[in-house]
């Protein structure tokens, strides 16, 4: 429509039909490029100049022969980046459709019987599946849990105790029991499933053992399919076993060889805080890490195409900068001299907790419903956060200033300042260009609804008190009130976020900020269910204008905004049931129960003797 009659005319005199029909894009496209590029008001109340209609415009500009004009292509890094190509289309446009793509092909390819998956999981893990697999397949077809091969998460988590003696590992794991803080959850081949045994600091037990009840309750509906086990549990909120890359190495090696390492002969660990866990070779080795020395801002506009790589600390060695979670030890402690089979909430690339599928937090849905309006009824359009300040202690020695919720809102209600603006392009078939520099007091208040809510906590004077007059606080909001804003934010506090559920059971978009890959992390597309922030924030008004636009909500792509909310609500309630729990601690103790045993073999799946 875009095309003049006298420029189809021409292009019939130029081309042969065939080919003008290909071409014809082309043309479209370079005369897009040459249409005047309105100034971006971000949040001036007038609207954008517009080409005057009486001038013929780019219209009446010379034909360009269709010369070659293709787009750049945007450079996919190893840390799960995409380096953006100001010569190539708002990429974002890419990552929708390229994760879209993958996770069609992941729904296409699912397996579809208890055979095929035994097949895939030769096929994935070059080991028999464990014994009990057919009980439960069972499980999974009766609960139509989706994605039955999708449980990598659990091979990577257990692999390198593969390469442990059996013996020394059921050592490990014992005396483990007495570590303090710990719970271990378990059975004996006559009992129910029960807290076992636990190790606490004096006077914390009410607190600690809290989390243990609806683990044993979720455990409790396929009870009668788990062997015996023994299982240890933090009670804490992060992950707290630092891996050494040279005995996780080793480990993996054994474990690939089927052989086993013995505890006394596992290499010696490689001291040097968090990044002992990263290879030498990786970004964070051969850099460093100096807290002394913050990183400068990213010069160059990346977002996240694979959101587990991206959260990796040692292929980005800026998080340790950025996160309580590092911050609160510094440069960080020793890491361990084994591999200890510890579950937890949630781990990091740099660490080996085991990971559950953890019931904190999750919400069958959002009641009543009237609370959360559909995504086209939501009339806020900045983007919303509240919470208390968490994620790290508040005192003067304590690098607490660049911890992450700190970072956030400062970073986001900043006025002194300036943000460089990738401008959401109007179609996919234009260049993307250089990102506009604008003032943070033109494009925070219009954008961002984030702030502290409640008093200052995690802290002591006189830190608490200048944390108060420093950052913005702001009333709680109840669920109603939160339902009316289309865009949210979700970031870690102390640990993984635990309103990550019930945010994207809302019809919201959700922007997710964390450095913890959670137990579903191969069992959701990012940019399809919600839409990947980096940690250090550089991609979060970018991605916010892409879908909402500038400040007259010219270049909005909203369409893509409501497919992103209602995917988002779709998944949680199809993929994150509390069957899809139960199926993958299910999956996760078999493995478990296998992997403690001393004869692996005979606690293998035999699809024969079925
Ligand atoms: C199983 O555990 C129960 C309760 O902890 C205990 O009383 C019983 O003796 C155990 N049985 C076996 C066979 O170990
Ligand atoms: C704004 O930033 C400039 C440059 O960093 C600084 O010199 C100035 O003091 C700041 N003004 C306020 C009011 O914070």
């Amino acid at each position: 429509m875009l095309l003049s009659r006298s420029r189809r005319a021409l292009k019939l005199v130029l081309l042969v039909a065939a080919v003008a029909v290909f071409l014809s894009g082309f043309i479209k496209d370079a005369l897009l490029l040459f249409a005047p590029q309105a100034p971006a008001h971000v949040t001036a109340p007038v609207p954008a100049p517009q080409t005057p209609s009486h001038t013929n415009g780019p219209r009446e500009r010379p034909p360009k022969p269709p010369s070659p004009l293709v787009l750049g292509k945007h450079r996919y890094g190893n840390g799960g980046l995409l380096e953006v190509n100001e010569d190539g289309a708002h990429p974002i446009y890419e990552l929708i459709s390229r994760a879209e793509k993958d996770w069609n092909k992941k729904l296409e390819k699912a397996s579809k019987s208890l055979h095929q998956a035994v097949v895939e999981y030769r096929r994935r893990y070059n080991r028999e599946p464990p014994r009990g697999f057919d009980d439960w397949w069972s499980y999974v077809s009766k609960h139509n849990v989706q994605l039955p091969d999708e449980y990598d998460s659990i091979y990577h988590d257990l692999e390198p105790f593969w390469g442990i003696e059996p013996r020394d590992l059921l050592v490990i794991r014992e005396e483990l029991e007495s570590k303090v803080d710990s719970y271990t959850i378990g059975r004996n081949s006559s009992s129910t499933i029960s807290v076992v045994h636990y190790a606490f600091q004096a006077g914390k037990y009410d607190q600690l053992i809290k989390g243990s009840e609806k683990i044993i309750d979720l455990l409790r509906d396929v009870e009668e399919f788990l062997p015996p086990f023994r299982a240890v549990f933090s009670p804490h909120d992060g992950p707290n076993r630092l891996s050494d890359y040279g005995v996780k190495s080793a480990l993996l090696q054994a474990a690939s060889s089927q052989t086993s390492i013995e505890r006394d002969s596992l290499p010696k660990i490689n001291s040097v805080g968090w990044i002992s866990a990263c290879s030498p070779t990786s970004p964070a080795r051969r850099k460093g890490v100096n807290l002394d020395m913050p990183p400068p801002r990213p010069s160059k506009k990346s977002f996240i195409y694979d959101h587990r790589l991206s959260m990796d600390p040692c292929l980005k060695p800026d998080h340790f900068h950025h996160h309580g979670q590092f911050l609160s030890h510094n440069s960080g402690p020793s890491p361990q001299h084994a591999m200890i089979p510890e579950f937890s909430s949630c781990s990091t690339a740099i660490h080996h907790n085991i990971r559950i599928p953890t019931p904190y937090g999750w919400v069958e849905d959002i009641y009543p419903r009237s609370d959360d309006p559909e995504w086209d009824d939501k009339i806020d359009e900045r983007l919303l956060w509240r919470g208390s300040n968490t994620g790290i202690f508040h005192a003067q020695h304590i690098r607490w200033r660049r911890s992450h919720r700190i970072f956030l809102v400062e970073y986001t209600n900043e006025l002194n300042g300036t943000v460089d603006l990738l401008l959401p392009s109007k179609s996919r078939k234009e260049k993307v260009g250089k990102p506009k520099r604008i003032r943070g007091a033109h494009i925070n208040p219009a954008m961002m609804d984030i702030g502290f809510a409640g008093r200052p906590i995690s802290c002591s004077s006189p830190t608490c008190e200048l944390i108060e007059k420093k950052f913005p606080w702001r009333a709680r909001q109840s669920v109603r009130e939160a339902g009316n804003y289309k865009y949210v934010l979700d970031v870690d506090g102390n640990g993984w976020s635990g309103r990550f559920k019930r945010l994207i059971t809302s019809n919201s978009v959700i922007f997710k900020s964390t450095i913890y890959p959670e137990w579903y992390m191969d069992r959701i597309a990012p940019w399809v269910h919600y839409v990947p922030v980096q940690l250090d924030l550089s991609d979060l008004h970018d991605a916010l204008a892409f879908f909402r636009g500038d400040g007259n909500g010219d270049g909005a792509h909203e369409d893509l905004a409501r497919n992103i909310a209602n995917a988002g609500r779709q998944w949680s309630k199809t993929f994150w049931r509390r069957e899809d729990l139960v199926a993958y601690f299910f999956r996760l103790i078999l493995e478990y129960s296998r992997l403690m045993s001393l004869d692996r073999k005979a606690m293998s799946y035999s699809e024969k003797s079925t």
